[in-house]
């Protein structure tokens, strides 16, 4: 039998360092998630897999760089579900189609949401949150990574639960965001657990809720939004990497064993433990399964966007 000839770019891949793109701040979840995969994945292709942060238009702006690379493998993203599915329900221009402009490569890991304020507001369970809020909703603010980040649509959908409109404030990525959270200049905001951890852990912030279907099991005393008595408000976000749309079939098989690699690897394993995020089950692990989860995701958001009616101002 004769094998199939691989394209010569798939036979020497990877040639040069890679870019993994990152389209939010240093500091979020998106952010953290691709260097410690990164930095595994230079191990095992032989290349260092360089992190670059392209912030900006809630992360469309990085995922539109990398829809227009070459599509050898050398420039990847790291793209949130928000970024990657939620998009298309309200950007009419958007520069890229998340669904067809790209390889899927695989799910790096998946967090649930939480929501989190700052020191000074009187309030440690969402109960009390609501009550401070409804009343002081003009001087309380919610800090988000732009309009159809996680961070927005998560706070979104739980404002419109308690009927506040507080004043929105964008940031580049939710890193910059709890910075802020932190020194007190931001009320609240929704974030995946995995950048919120260390804060939460080191008592700079309050955690009131997880949005999310259950418990996180490094915050076993923090309820979840339906325990806490609010339903409709769960989010639980993927990271995954994408290639450019073209990349030749064995390149995006050596990124994904590169990946699968590294969300194996027993340190970055623990680390993710750690930050409350999980790296996914084997059937989750292939180019196919994220290409289902993305087009189910994009379906699903899109309708969540429709019915609350949230636009881009
Ligand atoms: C989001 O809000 O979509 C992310 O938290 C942004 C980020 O990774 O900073």
């Amino acid at each position: 039998a004769t094998a199939a000839v691989a394209p010569a770019a798939a036979q020497t891949f990877p040639s040069r360092p890679i870019t993994m793109v990152v389209p939010f701040a240093p500091g979020g979840p998106t952010d953290i998630v691709a260097r410690l995969v990164a930095e595994r994945m230079s191990a095992s292709l032989g290349q260092q897999v360089v992190v670059e942060n392209v912030a900006g238009a809630a992360g469309t702006t990085g995922a539109a760089r990398v829809s227009r690379a070459e599509p050898d493998g050398h420039t990847i993203l790291m793209g949130p579900m928000s970024t990657m599915s939620f998009s298309p329900a309200l950007y009419p221009n958007l520069a890229f189609n998340p669904l067809t402009d790209f390889e899927p490569v695989g799910i790096a890991a998946s967090a649930p949401i939480m929501l989190v304020s700052a020191k000074k507001l009187p309030a440690t369970t969402l109960a009390e949150f609501s009550a401070h809020l409804k009343a002081n909703a003009t001087t309380v603010n919610n800090g988000n990574a732009g309009v159809g980040s996680t961070s927005h649509l998560a706070c979104t959908l739980l404002n419109q639960k308690l009927g506040v409109s507080p004043t929105l404030v964008p940031y580049r990525g939710t890193g910059p965001a709890i910075q802020d959270l932190v020194a007190g200049n931001v009320g609240y905001i929704c974030d995946q657990v995995t950048s919120l951890m260390s804060q939460v852990q080191g008592g700079t912030i309050t955690p009131l809720a997880v949005l999310a279907p259950t418990r996180s099991p490094v915050l076993p005393n923090v309820p979840t939004a339906k325990e806490a008595g609010m339903e409709g408000v769960d989010m639980v976000v993927w990271n995954a990497v994408f290639a450019p749309k073209g990349t030749p079939a064995p390149v995006v098989a050596a990124l994904n064993a590169a990946l699968r690699k590294a969300i194996d690897d027993p340190t970055a394993r623990e680390r993710f433990l750690q930050l409350g995020a999980e790296a996914p089950v084997e059937a989750q692990r292939t180019p196919e399964a994220l290409r289902a989860v993305h087009a189910a995701d994009v379906k699903k958001w899109g309708d969540v966007i429709r019915e609350a009616n949230i636009r881009i101002q």
